[in-house]
C-alpha cells in the first residue's frame, strides 16, 4: 500500500551506506539507461555510489505512490544544453514530489519534498587535493575561512560548500554557476541565504538547513520557497527490507 507523498512544508532526509558497487538484486530495480550508466563507472566506489542512490530513490519513491520501483521513469534535461544530465526529476507516473540526491565518501543522501524544489548536499570533511579552493568562496566566507577565529579550515570550508552546492541543485543550475557568486552565513552561524550575485535568481526564496550527518561528514539541504521540517530515515534498512 502507497505511503503517500511527504507532508508540505516536511522532507524525508534518507541516508544510506554505499552497497556492493554491483548487486544484482539492485541493479534489478534501476531502468535500462541508468545499468548503462552504472557500467560506465570504472571506479567500484562510483558504481555503489550511483547504484545505491538510484535504488533507495526507486524504493522510496515506489512506497509512496505505490508503483513498483522498476516501473518508475525519470527526465535529467540540462538547463545548459539540454542534455540527459541536469536534475533528475520524476516523470512517470506524474506525481508533485521533489528529490535530489548526493553521494561522497561511503554515504548516500536522498532528499524527497512535495511540491518544494531541493537540493541536498554531502561532503566528506576531508582535504581533496593539496590545498583548499577557496575560490568557490565569495570574499566574505574566504576572508572568514581562513580567519584567525577558524580551528578546522577544511571543516569551515566544507560547510560552506555544502550549503551553496545544495542552493545550487535546488534551483537545478548545478556548477554551471560560480559558487563564489552566492554568500552564505558563516559555518558557526545557522544555515541562511545571504546574497545571490548571478544572474539565475531562484524566483522563490531560498531556505537552507544544515542536516545531522554521519561521523566526519557535513550534509545541507536547501528548499525554495518554503522551510522544510526535516525527518531522517534508514535507507540501508529499506534496501534491505525492499529487494
Ligand atoms: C550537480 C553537481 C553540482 C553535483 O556535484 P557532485 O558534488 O559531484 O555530486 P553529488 O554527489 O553531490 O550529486 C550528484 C547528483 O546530483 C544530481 N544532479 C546532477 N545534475 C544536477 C543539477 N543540475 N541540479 C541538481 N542536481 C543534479 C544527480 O542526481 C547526481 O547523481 P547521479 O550522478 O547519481 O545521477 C555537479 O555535477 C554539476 O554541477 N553538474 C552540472 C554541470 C553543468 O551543468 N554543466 C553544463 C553541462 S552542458
Amino acid at each position: 500500500m502507497a505511503t503517500g507523498l511527504p507532508a508540505e512544508g516536511t522532507c524525508q532526509v534518507w541516508w544510506t551506506p554505499a552497497a556492493r558497487p554491483d548487486d544484482p538484486a539492485l541493479l534489478a530495480l534501476l531502468g535500462a539507461g541508468e545499468r548503462r550508466r552504472h557500467a560506465t563507472f570504472g571506479d567500484p566506489r562510483g558504481r555503489a555510489a550511483y547504484l545505491t542512490a538510484r535504488a533507495v530513490t526507486r524504493l522510496v519513491l515506489a512506497g509512496m505512490l505505490g508503483t513498483p520501483a522498476p516501473e518508475l521513469g525519470f527526465e535529467a534535461v540540462c538547463r545548459q544544453c539540454g542534455g540527459p544530465h541536469g536534475k533528475p526529476v520524476l516523470r512517470s507516473p506524474p506525481a508533485p514530489v521533489e528529490f535530489s540526491v548526493s553521494h561522497s565518501g561511503r554515504w548516500c543522501v536522498v532528499a524527497f519534498a512535495a511540491r518544494t524544489e531541493i537540493g541536498v548536499d554531502v561532503e566528506r570533511i576531508a582535504l581533496r587535493g593539496d590545498t583548499l579552493p577557496l575560490r568557490a568562496l565569495a570574499p566574505a566566507e574566504r576572508a572568514t575561512a581562513t580567519g584567525p577565529g577558524v580551528r578546522d579550515r577544511t571543516a569551515a570550508f566544507i560547510r560552506y560548500w555544502t550549503r551553496k552546492e545544495a542552493l545550487l541543485k535546488a534551483t537545478g543550475d548545478g556548477l554551471s554557476v560560480d559558487p563564489a557568486t552566492i554568500t552564505v552565513t558563516g559555518p558557526d552561524q545557522p544555515a541562511a541565504l545571504l546574497r545571490w550575485d548571478n544572474t539565475s535568481t531562484p524566483a522563490d526564496t531560498p531556505h537552507l538547513t544544515d542536516l545531522v550527518a554521519p561521523t566526519g561528514y557535513a550534509a545541507a539541504l536547501a528548499g525554495l520557497g518554503r522551510p522544510l521540517v526535516v525527518s531522517y530515515h534508514d535507507g540501508g534498512a529499506l534496501l534491505r527490507k525492499g529487494i
